[in-house]
């Protein structure tokens, strides 16, 4: 952990916009183009941030990874120290090889700590960067990648609360008026079976759409015991998916998948009003300990025209998510339109049946975790990128709306939950500070703020 860990939100984006201006003039312009190298600079290195930066190697020719950023240095097998092993040894991957790839990675370009992302940003020569931390720090760190004028590659979701995501719609702004190609891990809409899907539904397939349903109910997440030695802040970090301000709870860190495939085949429309329900499972007496999420939630997300969507997600050992193919999936999409249906599920067939009797089969799919690099790789290159991020920001809103209803018990509206003033980050953040935990709501005690 870097000494120097003390930040505030204002600084964050002050600092930013300065590193912005001087990368701008250390490189001369950020933007890649034309036959342009793609140079990666990726922020987040555990799971998904290695898998990223795997996948932007595996996804057109021209492609370094040259800086990496972590809180951690090493966190079991995620942070800096892990990470620059294991993308240095792909440099021995024949797929990378064969694309005349490479990892470029001397330590000085490794950075540890929370202003780890800023140090990336402003490497030289960084023109595509990959966010891919816990999801809290997701609108800090897409405005300074934009104010930086990097293209950027986003995972999901892109904030937890209103003000994060007003602060990235107001960044999407202005990534189009500096032109930059923006891609989201929402990996759906790059996986050939979904999109020939919503490609017959936007032609009519199944006629006007009147109602729809969207799961992801699964088992229990990992929990990641506090270790010896480590201070709150370390541990929130360590153990994130437990604790709302980083994570969001489960309806917006992994529920947004599904809610965004109903959100595409809507035509990117977005709930008017939602409301549901959710409670928890898992053992609960100190928030500080054991997280503040809840394990199950059930919605009901009405859209434009009376359309309604029903929600749910769970994650809890032993229920039945249902593995019959005839029936639903734990993990699935489905909608009912005027003249017909169309079903989606996680590698299931998806068939559309009605007037339009239609299948495909999950053995022709793609690897979506690729193609969505080699797609936003191509249209920055072709000078007409592809800009991601207000579908995704709304995918994670109406997520957001859905968990606000269960946790309040209120019906939320989608301007309550834009105009939210619940800034679940912390306003300071310093690696050894004192940081409670928010008790767990309670339906019909939580306020709507
Ligand atoms: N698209 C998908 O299918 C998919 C799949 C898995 C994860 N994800 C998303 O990817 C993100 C990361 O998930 P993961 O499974 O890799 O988690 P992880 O815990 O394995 O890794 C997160 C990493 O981010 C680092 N980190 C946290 N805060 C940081 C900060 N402020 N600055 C720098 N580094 C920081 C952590 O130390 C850790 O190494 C999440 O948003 C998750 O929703 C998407």
């Amino acid at each position: 952990m870097s000494k120097n860990n003390q930040t505030s939100r204002r600084q964050f984006l002050k600092t930013s916009a300065v590193a912005a201006t001087a990368t701008l003039l250390a490189t001369g312009g950020v933007h890649a183009a034309g036959g342009d190298t793609i140079k990666v600079g990726l922020i987040g290195c555990g799971g998904r941030g290695k898998g990223a930066a795997e996948n932007v190697l595996h996804a057109a020719k021209g492609v370094e990874v040259i800086a990496i950023g972590d809180y951690f240095e090493k966190d079991e097998d995620r942070g800096i120290e892990p990470a620059r092993d294991f993308l240095l040894s792909l440099n021995n991957n024949a797929r990378v090889k064969e694309l005349g790839n490479k990892v470029d990675l001397p330590k000085d370009r490794c950075y540890v700590g929370l202003d780890a992302y800023e140090k990336v940003i402003a490497t030289p020569g960084v023109n595509y960067i990959i966010l891919a931390t816990s999801p809290g720090f997701r609108p800090i760190h897409i405005a300074a990648a934009i104010a930086a004028g990097k293209n950027l590659f986003t995972e999901k979701p892109v904030g937890v609360d209103g003000p994060g995501i007003r602060r990235v719609l107001e960044a999407e702004k202005e990534s189009r008026t500096k032109k930059l190609g923006i891609g989201a891990g929402t990996q759906r809409r790059h996986q050939t079976g979904y999109r020939e899907t919503m490609k017959r539904i936007h032609d009519g397939a199944i006629g006007h759409i009147v109602n729809a349903r969207c799961y992801w109910n699964g088992g229990a997440i990992w929990f990641r015991d506090r270790r010896e030695g480590m201070t709150d802040l370390d541990y929130q970090i360590h153990n994130w998916y437990h604790f709302g301000w980083l994570c969001g709870d489960h309806i917006v860190e992994q529920h947004v998948h599904n809610i965004d495939a109903v959100q595409w085949a809507l035509g990117n429309q977005h709930p008017v009003r939602a409301l549901g329900m959710g409670g928890r499972v898992r053992p609960y007496k100190n928030a500080n300990v054991d997280g503040n999420i809840y394990n199950y939630f059930a919605v009901d997300f009405e859209y434009p025209h009376n359309v309604h969507v029903l929600s749910m997600c769970r994650q809890v050992n032993g229920s039945d998510g249902s593995t019959d193919p005839r029936h639903v999936s734990g993990i699935s999409e489905a909608l009912v339109g005027t003249k017909g249906m169309c079903a989606t599920a996680d590698r299931r067939e998806y068939r559309i049946t009605g007037n339009k009797t239609w299948t495909f089969s999950p053995e022709d799919d793609n690897a979506p975790y690729v193609q969505e690099h080699t797609d936003l790789i191509e249209s920055i290159r072709k000078g007409e990128p592809i800009n991601e991020l207000q579908n995704v920001a709304e995918s994670t809103l109406a997520a957001i709306m859905g968990r606000m209803a269960a946790y309040t018990g209120k019906a939320v509206t989608w301007q309550q939950a834009l105009n939210s003033k619940l800034d679940t980050m912390p306003e300071k953040l310093a690696r050894d500070m004192k940081l409670e935990a928010a008790p767990l709501a309670v339906a019909g005690k939580t306020p709507l703020i």
